[in-house]
């Protein structure tokens, strides 16, 4: 126990997490660090593909991911919802109309996210569902940049409604697409063979009694 103590003093604690989840995660640790201020906190992002292979590798304690890879050596806990918006700039003639049918919004220039994105595995795995194809005009690996694109009437898109909440979205329409948004969720990952250090256990049950509350409330993010 005291061991325990000791080791919450002075402990690390890793965390690597895909992209749309870094306008959120830090709001959670921030109330974490809170409780425990001598903790050295390591946080890293990347895309899908980047954080699959940090798994691979066991660098960190936890990952977050909104596509999990299904790997059954992950221990999964399920966070708030994820949603995938399309967007468009203000003075698109998709702008403010009801009900567009999805074939009408992939006619238009999209711009998408890099290969190993799960924003782009997520909207792939939609379409192709749906018998759909984009109308693809430029690859973006950034979900900012691809923001300011479109407002800048480069094209359209569908991103994670954080990333639109979060640094502005002047001049951006989310537009009324049939069969959009696409549900995602959250999930923090760990896996199940890396010993749990005093600080990760500690950082894991915060995570599951977040997990089970509504995450909305006192994570800073704006209301839906
Ligand atoms: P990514 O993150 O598109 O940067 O990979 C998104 C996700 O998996 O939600």
């Amino acid at each position: 126990k005291l061991a325990d103590l000791r080791g919450l003093q002075s402990g690390t604690l890793q965390l690597a997490v895909v992209t749309t989840a870094k306008y959120f995660i830090p709001h959670l640790i921030g109330d974490f660090y809170e409780q425990h201020p001598q903790l050295d906190i390591r946080f890293r992002v990347g895309n899908r593909r980047q954080i699959i292979e940090r798994t691979a590798e066991d660098e960190d304690d936890f990952y977050v991911f909104s596509h999990p890879p299904d790997n059954p050596d992950l221990e999964l806990v399920e966070f708030l919802p994820n949603r995938l918006l399309a967007i468009a700039p203000e003075k698109h003639p998709l702008a403010g109309r009801t009900g567009v049918p999805l074939e009408e919004f992939a006619q238009c220039p999209f711009l998408r996210r890099e290969e190993g994105s799960g924003t782009r595995h997520a909207i792939e795995r939609f379409l192709q569902r749906q018998g759909i194809e984009l109308n693809v005009r430029m690859t973006i690996e950034s979900n900012e940049a691809i923001k300011h694109a479109v407002m800048s009437g480069l094209g359209v898109s569908i991103l994670s409604e954080h990333t639109l909440s979060f640094g502005g979205s002047a001049g951006l329409a989310i537009l009324d697409v049939q069969e959009l948004p696409i549900e995602t969720r959250w999930y923090l990952a760990r896996r199940r063979s890396r010993p749990l250090s005093p600080a990760a256990r500690e950082f894991l049950d915060y995570a599951r009694r977040l997990g089970e509350a509504p995450l909305e409330s006192g994570l800073g993010l704006p209301p839906q």
